[in-house]
């Protein structure tokens, strides 16, 4: 069967130039199978509906049934398969192409998904969802559930990382079980933990309000049974400069610059002048100019 269209051109450059100088942009050979095997699937699904008439007739389902398995459709799928600039795409199509055929036309009612007889099994260049590494080994946690479902496994899917888990936010521990301080736990069982956020007002707590604290948050204190807002601004030595207003926050406060007519003042805006600057006085509560 003849190769898709080759790139003698493509070729061509990559002895002319010197190799890209970000190989982030490089797939990994994983990558590049799976988007193979995407571009396939894809392919499939384009051409499934193709030569089909409308009507029912026997002829037509004999026709189309050809079609199904047939090597036209296959070189349809490959012909869609790489863009023609992209060379390695290209290039890895016609190293594979008998082993697609072979599939094509023997294996896939006995492997019916391509990614795992092709990437996994047959290139060995990806592994199994949950599985990573030179041998696909389990994921941290184990491979039906990597990182307790609560993280991401280094490698997985892929033939590189140490399997090991990068804890989504909230969680901690080698296998993402715990929740970070500042988080609780919502639901848990024995093999189910979901961590979700304390409220601002809590540093620790053991539910979602301000009532569950178990130690109130820098800016907040404890009042009865509830972390409250401190006021900074009502403190008795004011937190901010003579030049400046002080504004309470939860949590926190923030000094704000008076008005140029004040000479101090209690908040934003030449009506809240303690003072007016010289040349200016008082006039319906503001500081105005003479
Ligand atoms: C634990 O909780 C999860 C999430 O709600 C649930 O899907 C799972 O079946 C539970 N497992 C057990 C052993 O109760
Ligand atoms: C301030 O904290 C209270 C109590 O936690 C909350 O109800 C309110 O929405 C907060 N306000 C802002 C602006 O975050």
């Amino acid at each position: 069967m003849r190769p898709p269209p080759r790139t003698a051109f493509g070729f061509l450059l990559l002895l002319l130039l010197p190799p890209a100088p970000d190989a982030a942009r490089k797939l990994t050979p994983c990558q590049q199978c799976r988007a193979l095997v995407d571009k396939f699937n894809q392919g499939m699904a384009n051409t499934a509906k193709k030569n089909f008439g409308g009507g029912n007739t026997a002829w037509e389902e004999k026709t189309l049934s050809k079609y199904e398995f047939s090597e036209i459709r296959l070189l349809e799928i490959l012909e869609g398969l790489c863009e023609s600039s992209d060379f390695e795409c290209n290039q890895m199509v016609e190293q594979q192409e008998e082993r697609l055929e072979a599939w094509w036309l023997q294996l896939k009612k006995k492997y019916p998904d391509l990614f795992e007889w092709f990437c996994v099994q047959t290139l060995k260049v990806c592994c199994s969802p949950g599985t990573y590494g030179p041998d696909c080994s389990a994921c941290q946690g184990g491979s039906k559930r990597p990182c307790s479902g609560n993280g991401h496994c280094n490698g997985d899917g892929s033939r590189q990382g140490d399997g090991s888990c990068q804890c989504h936010i909230g969680y901690q521990g080698p296998l993402c079980k715990d929740c970070v301080s500042s988080y609780f736990s919502s639901l848990r069982n024995e093999t189910h933990n979901i961590c979700t956020a304390c409220d601002e007002s809590c540093k620790t707590c053991s539910g979602p309000t301000n009532r569950d604290c178990l130690e109130c948050e820098e800016g907040w204190a404890r009042v009865e049974d509830t972390c409250l807002d401190v006021d900074e601004c009502a403190a008795e030595t004011p937190p901010c400069s003579e030049t400046q207003y002080c504004e309470n926050v939860n949590g926190s406060y923030t000094c704000e610059e008076c008005d140029s007519t004040c000479v101090g003042c209690t908040g934003k805006g030449p009506a809240k002048c303690k003072q007016c600057v010289s040349g200016y006085s008082k006039e319906d509560g503001q500081c105005a100019g003479q």
